[in-house]
């Protein structure tokens, strides 16, 4: 294998918070072994046309602590065009990057996928609140979306108990109920809505908030995931088979931000520095992830070809603390 001296990093999908501690583990790495490295704005679309500039070890100062991604970043549609996928390398080449560190999700790591098999070699790193890549038991800014959105359902639990009233609340994840199963359980929700689950409205919802009514419990937290999908107007269903005032709270984007944790600092920088690592032997074509709190990577087709699946433990968890 030629080993590599020049490689490009990027940021893309929904930002994380981590992703700038990722990115200035590559850029630190990379010159720590005397590397060149080049930073790429705006995800796949600035590889596409040229949005580049070389960075040393100092213009990645001051960023370990910020949320969002200094380098920003954009979806690119086009990017699942093999022409593009092939322009982009050359606009690479020009820049004289022979490896690329991309930070995202599942689908970023399909672009990543692509530009591996194309020739560019690769190195994907899981970034995205959601901690949905099956190949990974962490991604980056999970631990940070979660504590921002448990916060967030301590307050609404305040005025819930004020009122005595029941609150829905919408947490993000796409179609993984992952933040959902954490969020509920750090906040002793009444009930957890996920899409991987076998609902039943009686069963899972109805009658866990008709027996906190009859123990005489003065709040009622349902943690909702986005991907739930409810055939019905929930509100109203809850409100007309318990007789309990409800209201429905939507977390949106406030998960996605703010200053990364402890463990999304650490977890970012350990995962850019491997990264490079595997670049500079010339290795390519891996995605570099967690597995029992240990860094470890993995070919991106055997990582993409795997299936993610919910964690019954925790699912179970969350319905025997909440009776
Ligand atoms: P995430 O990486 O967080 O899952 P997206 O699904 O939006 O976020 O993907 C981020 C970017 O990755 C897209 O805007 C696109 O540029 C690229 N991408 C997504 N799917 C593919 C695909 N099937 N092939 C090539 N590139 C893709
Ligand atoms: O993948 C991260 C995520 O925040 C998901 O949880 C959510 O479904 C999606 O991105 C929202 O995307 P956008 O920022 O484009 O609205």
């Amino acid at each position: 294998m030629q080993k590599i001296n020049t490689i490009g990093v990027l940021t893309s999908g929904g930002d994380a918070p981590g992703m700038n501690a990722a990115v200035r583990a590559v850029v630190r790495t990379a010159k720590y072994y005397g590397m060149r490295v080049m930073t790429i704005n705006k995800g796949y679309l600035g590889l596409v046309n040229g949005y580049i500039k070389e960075a040393g070890a100092g213009d990645v100062s001051d960023i370990i602590n910020r949320g969002g991604t200094v380098l920003q970043t954009a979806r690119c549609p086009e990017f699942k065009d093999i022409d593009v996928i092939r322009k982009a390398i050359t606009v690479a080449h020009s820049y004289g990057i022979e490896g690329l560190v991309v930070v995202g999700g599942d689908g970023s790591f399909r672009g990543a996928k692509d530009l591996s098999l194309e020739g560019m070699p690769t190195i994907g790193i899981p970034g995205t609140i959601d901690n949905d890549i099956a190949c990974s038991d962490y991604t980056i800014g999970f631990d940070t979306a979660v504590n921002t959105a448990a916060q967030s359902v301590d307050k609404l639990r305040d005025t819930s108990s004020s009122h005595r009233r029941c609150n829905v609340v919408e947490v993000m994840g796409r179609n993984s109920g992952m933040i959902a199963l954490n969020v509920a359980i750090a906040t002793g929700a009444e009930a957890v809505l996920i899409p991987e689950m076998d609902f039943d409205l009686e069963k899972d919802l109805i009658k866990p908030i008709k027996d906190g009514v009859n123990r005489n419990k003065s709040h009622f937290i349902i943690i909702k995931a986005e991907g739930f999908n409810f055939d019905g107007d929930l509100e109203k269903t809850i409100e007309e088979q318990t007789g309990v005032e409800t209201r429905t709270t939507k977390l949106g984007h406030v998960q996605r931000g703010g200053s990364p944790s402890v463990k999304d600092r650490v977890v970012s920088s350990q995962l850019g520095s491997r990264a490079v690592e595997l670049l500079k032997e010339g290795i390519g074509n891996r995605i570099v992830a967690v597995k029992n709190d240990k860094i470890y990577d993995i070919d991106i087709v055997e990582a993409l070809n795997m299936k993610n699946t919910v964690r019954q433990d925790m699912l179970d968890l969350s319905k025997v603390l909440s009776i």
